[in-house]
């Protein structure tokens, strides 16, 4: 096309998305619906028992079982066999891979996801010694007693333990498995949606099946949708008529209730029930829709059996693909989530910075602007630890460039920052600017590094800069290339105290089809974007994470912010939820997004606090930093348009409700860094679902309204205007203790509390001990050597546990042991402190000479013995006294309990404080 004609139908799009964009809010008609696209109609279409699908040829090869998959379907004509791979792993895990035997006439293969599976996955195979064919089934051993069994005709798999069936894959019939092959005379391909159209040069490819969650009462996961944390059925039911979408988009002001796809997937399911947790992944790039079909979907039943039905049953459809996929048999939802992450990784454990508060907006206008805001937190007294800066720092909207009369000294800037122990954090998008001037576009065209367009150009979209092109991140050699260029050398007025957001890496393509690219664009080995799309996102932060890990002397853990995500995004950086919006309902699905996160293995997750459209009001504001100060990643964002909102800007009493909330985050970094390491070596979120915690309480399976931080603190966040009297469910049968008040209440009861603006709703479980940092500072990097508080939450037993873990906060040093792990153990009137690491701390690199200070023991009623007056120290055999009753602790806050002021025993050493 004429490089004119071009740029002012390039013009004319932007126009289009600009004008139509900020007043008109989310429109359904721009994206593609399941009966638009023909893979999912016709998979939705089909009934179930439509496949015919059989096995033949079974036998043991390599440690997995091996078969024919033959004539799959009535309807499609037989295009050579499939072969059916079965491998077990470690630990309770199913893989099922399918794939065509015969190379596909046109070369193409199905493009199977790299760099998501962990390496070493294979050496925790467990080689499959046996399999007993019988009566048309063949069974073989799986773990802790579970049973795969393969029937043959028709073609099913179930995972059993004795008589009680799990897991079911094909059970209803509905695998379809479309086979490459080359184009019948007179067929066309081609498909449209809206303006544009998809060449489909392969053709149809699709593959669906079904899989049941047997007794399942609900199922979980697969983000990222706007929706509750049970995922609601959606066929067979009124509620939803798509089904769950899987495709990354950048979606404009999304809604804060629907199936629809927004920026990452996922395509991980779990269910629950009292006494069983299962999970399903299927790794593949490609679009993917997902149904939970409600029981009787697939007939007119009535009530009555509808609520006799026993199993969840979901249909999965993807346009192209492999099959591959995992099944995960729990039993507890932790095992699940452990499970999962053993094949995707943990998270990354972060730098200690990263997890508390930052503050960002688009845009912090120019340098006065950054120096007076970070003033003003001082001079407001609130800690912070990040600032931003959205693309408008740029120039030209160019990566790795600064305004030159708004950013004339960005290293300055940065230095003024990091002397109070601060960082800062600019955004890195992948589109780059069509400008011959600018060196990035220059090599990458001269490398032929762009992603390419199907007639095989330069792919040439529309972003924030204009005219773009977008770097083919599914290449490791572009990827690298890209990582140089976060060097400091090559990445001027960056310093080492700057950290990196990705942004816009579904990829958004504002006039591209659903605003991303089109699916028949090239990536590297000709692969469309059609297979990678989903994680092309992923590609791009993994490698910016590593530019950071390259940079300076390598030992430093980066921090990449990204929208976009796939399965395996936790072990390179944090998610946030995109561009919500300041009201309420956003506020409450903030709860159930992150938490899906989690389950599905990224514990570093938060939403824009005060939400990312529009203006909220005072208690909006506070309300969000009230819950906010609780997500894992804990961030304040705001759109361009909206007003300014930093937190002083509200006057009393919201600055100081505000500052209060802040605090609160501070003062448990301690908590959450421990947390954090967990999910870093388990897979277990920080936030998460009641049920996580209590798997057998029904009650909780549905409940996203509040959720755990850890396995100590209950949230419930208030997520309506002018409220004064809250109902929470604190589950189990011992007692909690008000976050705030110490106040005592009853485990497996429904309250209506009382609120005020003070504060949302928070209590420590009983039985748990809260490692905190009480003093106030700048920032987080501050109360490095700041004393530790202990609130310890006893149980009926008069009993608690918990743990601190601490390293530099920084490096990759705790790799070789230099961190410091305590184990805190509550009993018989006596507080012990030992080490979970096994060995002397000091030796391996890392020390800490911080000190208790204080410890708070919450539940020793007036009436216990021990505790009245004194307290020993028994390493020192030292007698210090004992408060007992109210007292004033944090800003404001009068707590009941006793406490146990400087006992001074270091965190590092091993301990013992008595109760007299
Ligand atoms: C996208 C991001 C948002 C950012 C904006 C400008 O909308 O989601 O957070 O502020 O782009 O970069």
């Amino acid at each position: 096309m004429d490089c004119n004609l071009q740029f002012i139908l390039g013009l004319l799009c932007l126009l289009v998305v600009l004008i139509s964009n900020p007043a008109s809010g989310f429109k359904s008609e721009e994206f593609r619906k399941c009966n638009q696209a023909p893979f999912c109609k016709e998979a939705r279409a089909r009934k179930p028992g439509t496949s015919k699908a059989h096995v033949s040829e079974i036998s043991l090869k390599d440690g997995s079982v091996r078969a024919k998959l033959l004539s799959f379907s009535e309807t499609d004509e037989p295009a050579g066999a499939l072969i059916l791979l079965l491998t077990v792993y470690r630990e309770g895990i199913l893989r099922i891979r399918v794939k065509e035997e015969n190379e596909p006439p046109s070369g193409k293969r199905r493009f199977e996801v790299p760099d998501v599976l962990v390496t070493g996955l294979e050496d925790r195979r467990l080689w499959i010694q046996r399999v007993s064919t019988e009566n048309g089934v063949t069974v073989f051993y799986l773990a802790a007693g579970h049973e795969v069994v393969l029937q043959h005709s028709p073609f099913q798999i179930h995972v059993r333990k004795g008589s009680e069936q799990l897991v079911s894959f094909n059970s209803k019939g509905l695998f379809h498995f479309e086979q490459l092959r080359q184009k019948r005379e007179g067929e066309n391909w081609e498909e449209t949606f809206r303006s544009h159209t998809d060449s489909r040069p392969h053709g149809p490819q699709s593959v669906s099946f079904d899989v049941s969650f047997h007794k399942a009462e609900h199922v979980y996961g697969i983000p990222e949708h706007a929706t509750r944390l049970a995922l609601k059925p959606t066929r067979g039911t009124e509620e939803y008529s798509e089904p769950y979408r899987l495709f990354n988009l950048d979606v404009f002001e999304y809604l804060e209730e629907s199936p629809f796809g927004l920026y990452g997937s996922i395509p991980f399911m779990l269910s629950h029930n009292q006494d069983r947790t299962t999970g399903f992944f299927w790794l593949n790039a490609a679009e993917m829709l997902i149904d939970v079909l409600a029981p009787g979907w697939d007939k007119e039943v009535d009530n009555e059996e509808k609520t006799a039905a026993s199993s969840i049953d979901t249909q999965w459809i993807t346009e192209s693909g492999p099959l591959d996929a995992f099944l995960f048999v729990g039993p507890t939802p932790k095992d699940v989530v452990k499970q999962y992450t053993s094949v995707t990784g943990t998270t990354t454990i972060p730098q200690y910075f990263a997890t508390a508060y930052h503050q960002c907006r688009w845009n912090y206008k120019d340098e006065a602007d950054v120096k007076h805001v970070d003033s003003k937190f001082d001079e407001f007294d609130i800690p912070y630890d990040v600032i931003w800066l959205d693309i408008e720092h740029t120039d030209g909207k160019k990566y790795f460039t600064w305004d030159p009369i708004l950013f004339p000294n960005p290293e300055e800037m940065q230095k003024k920052i990091a002397s109070k122990g601060r960082h800062m954090v600019t955004i890195v998008d992948p589109h780059i600017k069509r400008d011959d001037g600018y060196w990035v576009h220059k090599e990458a065209t001269e490398e032929g590094y762009y992603v390419k367009d199907v007639q095989g150009r330069d792919y040439d979209g529309w972003c924030w800069p204009g005219s773009s092109s977008y770097l083919d991140m599914v290449n490791p050699a572009i990827r690298s290339w890209w990582a140089d260029k976060f060097s400091l050398s090559s990445y001027k007025g960056s310093t080492p105290i700057l950290y990196i957001w990705n942004d816009m890496n579904e990829p958004s393509v504002f006039n591209g089809p659903e605003a991303s690219m089109p699916r028949d664009n090239l990536h590297y080995g000709g692969v469309e974007n059609r297979d990678i799309h989903n994680a092309y996102g992923y590609y791009f932060h993994m490698a910016s994470a590593e530019g950071l890990l390259r940079r300076g002397d390598a030992n430093d853990r980066p921090f990449v912010l990204s929208r976009a995500f796939f399965a395996g995004t936790q072990r390179v950086g944090p998610v946030w939820t995109g561009d919500n919006t300041a009201d309420w309902d956003h506020l409450r699905a903030s709860v159930p997004m992150i938490l899906t996160l989690g389950l599905t293995g990224i514990a570093f997750t938060g939403a824009d606090v005060g939400g990312f459209f529009g203006n909220p009001d005072s208690e909006l504001l506070t309300r969000w930093y009230q819950l906010g100060a609780f997500y894992p990643f804990f961030r304040a964002h705001a759109h361009l348009d909206t007003k300014r909102r930093e937190p002083w800007l509200f006057g009393e009493p919201y600055t100081s409700l505000i500052r209060n909330a802040i605090d609160t985050r501070y003062a448990l970094l301690p908590y959450y860094y421990t947390l954090f390491k967990e999910a870093s070596t388990t897979g277990v979120p920080v936030m998460r679902p009641l049920w996580m915690e209590f798997p057998k309480d029904a009650s909780t399976y549905a409940m996203d309204d509040e959720f755990m931080v850890g396995q100590g603190l209950l949230v419930r966040g208030i997520y309506a205007e002018g409220i004064s009297v809250e109902s929470v469910y604190l589950p189990g049968d011992e007692p909690w203790y008000h976050f705030e008040t110490g106040a005592e209440y009853a485990g497996g009861h429904h309250y209506k509390m009382p609120v005020t603006l003070e504060s949302i709703l928070v209590f420590q479980k009983s039985g748990t001990i809260i490692p905190r940092k009480d003093r106030h500072r700048r920032s987080s990097t501050q109360t490095e050597k700041d004393p530790f508080t202990l609130v310890v939450a006893l149980n009926t037993a008069k009993q608690a546990e918990g743990e601190l873990y601490i390293d530099d906060g920084k490096s990759y040093d705790f790799e070789k042991g230099a961190f410091i792990h305590r184990k805190f153990i509550f009993s018989k009137g006596r507080l012990t402190s030992s080490s979970l690491h096994g060995q002397d701390n000091s030796r391996k690199g890392f020390s800490s000479s911080s000190l208790v200070d204080r410890i708070i023991i919450l539940g020793l009623k007036p009436e216990e013995s021990i505790g009245k007056h004194r307290a020993l120290v028994e390493s020192v055999n030292q007698k210090i006294d004992v408060e007992r009753g109210p007292t004033i602790l944090r800003r404001g806050a009068a707590l009941n309990a006793v406490v146990i002021r400087m006992p001074n025993v270091a965190i590092a050493d091993d301990w013992s404080i008595q109760l007299l």
